[in-house]
């Protein structure tokens, strides 16, 4: 499974990316908004850190404007970047306009079946089905997940990526893993948890500690 973050702050996807497991960089205007920083610069510096794809989304609402957006994101950002554009007719319109031109799109705001198959039919190169904010709504994201991964077995030849968007936890990220899910897009603190056990810590703390005892005792080296 793909392990993408969803951050536009420059300084995480560097502490990610030095793990050296980061896919990818996903951002949204409420990220980018958040971050304080320009739009084109953090992408540029982030596209940097990371070679695999980096989302920015248009936020045109029309075809016309969001294809004229995508055609400019990809003039002036770095080649690693792919265009982000909301699951509805226009962004359909454009999704199929662009990855007809060999460009890669990140279909996002995707909350059913129907939505992801239809992005898929449209060439995208991913399609991001949001799990929490279904939870927000009381219902059941995973669900959502569960339903998209299982229609896709059934469409061998289906090439589209299905990224699942909007998590909130590392249950999360598990079950998405046990389904098959070909990538997952999650904020820093959910990556700092996936590395974090107690058990490693006290289990360090004890091999440190032996380890001294060794030194003390000058046994720690072999001549
Ligand atoms: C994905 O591409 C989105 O940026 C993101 O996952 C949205 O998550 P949120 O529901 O926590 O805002």
């Amino acid at each position: 499974m793909e392990l993408i973050l969803d951050t536009a702050e420059v300084s995480e996807v560097a502490e990610i990316a030095a793990w050296g497991v980061l896919s990818g960089v996903t951002t949204n205007p409420t990220l980018i908004r958040r971050s304080g920083g320009d739009f084109i610069d953090t992408v540029c510096q982030i596209a940097d850190l990371c070679s695999g794809p980096i989302s920015a989304e248009v936020t045109a609402t029309d075809v016309e404007g969001m294809l004229e957006q995508a055609h400019e994101l990809k003039r002036i950002l770095p080649k690693n970047v792919i265009i982000k554009v909301p699951c509805n007719p226009e962004g359909l319109e454009v999704c199929r306009s662009l990855s007809n031109d060999g460009i890669g799109v990140n279909v996002t705001l995707v909350f059913s079946a129907s939505q992801a198959l239809l992005a898929a039919k449209a060439g995208a190169m991913y399609v991001s089905p949001f799990v929490g904010r279904i939870d927000d709504t009381g219902e059941d994201g995973m669900q959502l997940i569960r339903e998209i991964m299982g229609i896709w077995t059934h469409y061998p030849q289906l090439e589209t990526k299905v990224l699942a968007a909007s998590i909130r936890s590392t249950e999360h990220v598990i079950e998405c893993m046990k389904v098959g899910t070909h990538a997952c897009t999650m904020p820093t603190k959910i990556f700092r948890e996936l590395i974090t056990h107690s058990l490693t810590d006290i289990g360090i703390e004890k091999f440190l500690a032996d380890w001294s005892a060794v030194e003390a005792e000058g046994r720690s080296h072999s001549s």
